[in-house]
């Protein structure tokens, strides 16, 4: 796939309502990649990936437990286009984006890879239980090894606990070498 064309997808109804795909951003050959779901309503009208609320606590957590400033990796989402309302993407619509992220992954080679919320873990690892289950466990794409966690947003909601369990999360992350 060609990623220059990312920009202008409109292989899903996504790009009816959005204001642009955001694409993802951060160096190549990144020590870490994260994934996201996608985007709110401040991406899809900044273009950037977690910049609104729920970014701000996630590149806190990452300098806290990894001691990765924003600019040493790279941030993307496994759905690239807003769905309306902040709507969890629908499984044909992160099927689809699916092929975009996988070209991604194989040209920015990351080292490690985090996987925030079910949408991401499952597109990136095919993890097959939910985020409740799966976080903390060790996941595969293709021979690159990462870790899932939960989204940043469900912290948000669901305050200290779940902040707690990401920050272990991380750690594991931080034990594979990142
Ligand atoms: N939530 C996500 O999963 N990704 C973003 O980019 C913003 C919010």
């Amino acid at each position: 796939m060609d990623l220059t064309e990312l920009p202008f997808c409109t292989a899903c109804s996504l790009h009816e309502t959005r204001q642009r795909v955001v694409v993802g951003s951060g160096p190549t050959m990144p020590r870490l990649m994260v994934v996201g779901e996608a985007p709110g309503r401040s991406e899809d009208e900044g273009g950037e990936p977690f910049i609104g609320r729920s970014g701000q606590l996630l590149v806190r957590l990452i300098f806290e437990e990894l001691g990765l400033q924003r600019a040493d990796y790279f941030v993307t989402n496994a759905v690239k286009c807003r769905p309306p309302q902040n709507r969890t993407p629908r499984l044909s619509e992160a099927a689809t984006c699916r092929a975009w992220l996988v070209a991604q992954i194989d040209s920015l080679r990351p080292t490690r890879i985090l996987t925030v919320g079910n949408v991401a873990a499952k597109a990136v690892f095919g993890f097959s239980d939910g985020i409740s289950r799966a976080h903390g466990r060790l996941g595969l794409h293709q021979d690159i090894p990462g870790v899932a966690t939960y989204h940043p947003a469900a912290a948000l909601r669901a305050g200290p606990n779940v902040v707690d369990v990401m920050r272990a999360d991380l750690r594991v992350l931080r034990a594979l070498g990142v």
